[in-house]
């Protein structure tokens, strides 16, 4: 959604470099999405492709060697000007994350209660009882059996499926303007990663959470996602409404990604390998960066960076063969 009026999150002209001792690495380049109380939105592309940085971005945490321009807005407030408090604050409470394995993301050392417990006494003025209560609701939301008696449970007596619902129990307990999602279910079985990905779209139903899901499953993007982004070589390539992309891809890169799932079956669709390779973001051509994989590249898309063309209403891509495509 572009009315940046209804928008909880509004990124602008976001850019990420990280200093090298092989030069800068341009990892997000001028990125722009916007994004509405409640919305899902999936980004997908190949690895290597900025997603993680991207959403490291928009919580503050990327490393030492990393330069951010542009501009994060959440509920209208400019992040990247804010101190390292205000922004321990707005993790805790407002914005929080799910990564990809819930193996190293829990304290072996204490109690699942224990640990919910911890984030709700940090970052909320509940007491002991309504703590725990909320700890239940919670564990119940995120359909653990038995909810009492896990809350005495230790890390390592859960399977990573239940840990990774722990973990995203953790990070709803708050009911967070926005949740980012960074392929929460890589390191899990097929069967769990059903789950824990209808388990994101009940918590934006009861919880009206906004989610930034990026996940290698096309199957659950389309599914479950309302608007798509998707990332080449540090850039949104193509961006719209979920249906719309999967019925009528517009970019080149989007076609290739949509015919490298395999046909088989429900579950499992993944991407597979596209022909080439991704570029080096430290020494990216001058032109569309994917034109050595494109079969649609023409003379001029070597020499320059296509811009966003618009391609329908909500939608752009960077592609040369949408120039003139109304704006
Ligand atoms: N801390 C870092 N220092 C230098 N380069 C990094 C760092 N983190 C990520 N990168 C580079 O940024 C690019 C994007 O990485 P990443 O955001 O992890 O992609 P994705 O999540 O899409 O796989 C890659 O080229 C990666 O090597
Ligand atoms: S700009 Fe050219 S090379 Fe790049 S995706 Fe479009 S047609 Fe292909
Ligand atoms: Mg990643």
């Amino acid at each position: 959604m572009d009315d940046a009026a209804g928008a909880i999150l509004e990124v602008r002209d976001l850019h990420v470099r990280f200093r090298t001792r092989r030069g800068p690495v341009q990892a997000v380049d001028g990125v722009n999405f916007s994004l509405a109380a409640g919305e899902i939105l999936g980004v997908v592309g190949e690895s290597g492709c900025g997603k993680s940085t991207l959403c490291t971005s928009l919580v503050r945490l990327l490393p030492e060697n990393a330069e951010v321009t542009g501009s994060i807005r959440y509920r209208g407030e400019e992040l990247l000007t804010k101190s390292g408090a205000e922004m321990r604050e707005l993790r805790g409470r407002e914005i929080t994350m799910v990564l990809q394995n819930p193996m190293t993301a829990m304290d072996p050392l204490f109690t699942v209660g224990n640990q919910l417990d911890e984030v709700l006494r940090h970052n909320s003025s509940m007491r002991g009882e309504e703590r725990r209560s909320r700890a239940l609701e919670m564990l119940r939301l995120v359909h653990i059996p038995s909810p009492v008696e896990r809350l005495r449970s230790y890390p390592h007596q859960m399977s990573g499926g239940m840990k990774q619902r722990v973990l995203t129990a953790m990070a709803t307990s708050l009911s967070p303007g926005l949740l980012l999602a960074d392929e929460p279910t890589t390191a899990l079985d097929v069967t769990i990663q059903e789950q824990i990905l209808r388990l994101l779209a009940d918590i934006r139903g009861s919880l009206g959470t906004a989610i930034v899901l990026v996940t290698h499953d096309l199957g659950v993007v389309r599914r479950i996602t309302d608007r798509v982004m998707i990332m080449y070589a540090g850039r949104a390539v193509e961006t719209g409404d979920t249906e719309a992309i999967f019925t009528d891809p517009k970019h080149p890169y989007t076609r290739a990604l949509l015919a490298s799932i395999p046909r088989i079956g429900h579950t499992g669709r993944r991407l597979t390998a596209i022909d080439g390779q991704i570029p080096d973001l430290a020494d990216l051509p001058p032109g569309c960066a994917f034109a050595p994989r494109c079969p649609s590249a023409m003379s001029g898309c070597t020499t320059a960076f296509p811009p966003a063309f618009n391609t329908g209403p909500e939608r752009t891509a960077r592609c040369w063969l949408h120039e003139g495509s109304p704006a």
